[in-house]
């Protein structure tokens, strides 16, 4: 592994980062405490990037792509209802910027298709999707593509989940290639940045939660099913009776309570007592339904006043900013390579 991977509180105003999302549906709290935390305080400590990857949606999607515009305009909403500022961080649409586009072919020579097929966020992916024995071109060339997103704005600091980290690695090895043959240093190479919070499960404590498996808490989840789904959470099918002793391993509420609840000792002396009984499931997801409520409550609040209109405003400034920064690169890549004409 050559993927120097450090925690958020290694950025320093010298870094750039940049981080996305494939637009596939609105956001929920996974991505609440994996990720959408770790960028509102990030635009504080130094110049953030943040882009919404439809060209990379399109290739699941390829099929419907309305969907994939109207989910830019949710994950958008999503960003912004939670604190990602404008003003602090340039938000983008991937498809507006065929400069990146441009650098992704150039950086397709620079690895070969084993390479590729031997990535194991890749091979992970590709058990879930449906296309079995027929990977599309654009599938596979998915690690090319984000190497192009990150290196087009000189990214050194990319924040991602675990199982993304192979992907950083093949970013970096085409960026050395890059370098190397060319005898340059216009592309940089970048660190992942681990958030500290693990993946949250789903409610129904089986896998990671996901809108697709419908096992997760939208950000935008109205008040009726917020509640549904935390009573219908999984805790220990053998507690039955309040006095009965609990199990706290593997059991969902907790696992959201040491998420979200923010006296971690008060936390600890409930699971001592729920593990010699005495605590009943209907109070403790009671006691989770508040504390969601009150985190999800402003969120929805300021969704319901973000208008398209201004999701758009956002979204076409950001992008003509970041495209700015991307047809540099891109101009000092085609020197580079010496495809300059007169
Ligand atoms: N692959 C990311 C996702 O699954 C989206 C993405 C595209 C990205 N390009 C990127 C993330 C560059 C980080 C850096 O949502």
């Amino acid at each position: 592994m050559d993927v120097k991977n450090t925690g958020i509180n290694s950025v320093t105003n010298a870094d750039i980062v940049l981080t996305g999302d494939r637009p596939s549906g609105c956001l929920h709290l996974g991505h609440y405490v994996g990720s959408l935390q770790n960028r509102v305080f990030l635009q504080d400590k130094c110049k953030c990037f943040l882009l919404i990857a439809d060209v990379q949606a399109l290739s699941a999607n390829f099929d419907h792509p309305e969907q994939v515009k109207q989910n830019v305009v949710e994950v958008c909403k999503d960003y912004l209802s939670v604190g990602i500022d404008p003003n602090k961080t340039t938000i983008f649409i991937q498809s507006m910027i065929p400069e990146l586009t441009e650098l992704t072919v150039y950086a397709m020579n620079l690895i070969s298709v084993a390479r590729l097929e031997r990535n194991p966020t890749v091979k992970v992916e590709l058990q879930t999707k449906s296309f079995a024995d027929n990977i599309t071109s654009g599938f596979l060339n998915h690690p090319v593509s984000q190497m192009a997103d990150i290196t087009a704005f000189k990214a050194t600091a990319v924040p991602v989940g675990e199982d993304q980290l192979p992907l950083l690695e093949v970013s970096n090895e085409i960026v050395r290639r890059f370098n190397n043959i060319y005898k340059t240093d216009v592309l940089k190479e970048c660190r992942g940045i681990l958030s500290n919070v693990t993946r949250l499960v789903g409610i129904d404590g089986k896998a990671k939660a996901s809108k697709s498996l419908g096992n997760a808490i939208m950000l935008c989840e109205e008040p009726s099913s917020l509640k549904e789904k935390i009573f219908s959470m999984y805790t220990d099918p053998k507690h039955i009776k309040v006095s009965d002793p609990g199990c706290v391993k593997g059991n969902v509420v907790f696992t959201y309570l040491d998420a979200f609840w923010n006296d971690e000792e008060e936390i600890e002396e409930l699971k001592t007592q729920y593990e010699k009984g005495g605590v009943g499931d209907i109070a403790l997801k009671s006691m989770l339904h508040k504390c969601l409520s009150n985190i999800l409550e402003p969120i929805r609040e300021k969704r319901s006043r973000i208008s398209e209109k201004y999701v758009y405003e956002v979204l076409l400034d950001g992008t003509e900013s970041a495209r700015k920064v991307a047809s540099e690169t891109l101009r000092q890549v085609k020197d580079a390579l010496g495809l300059t004409y007169p």
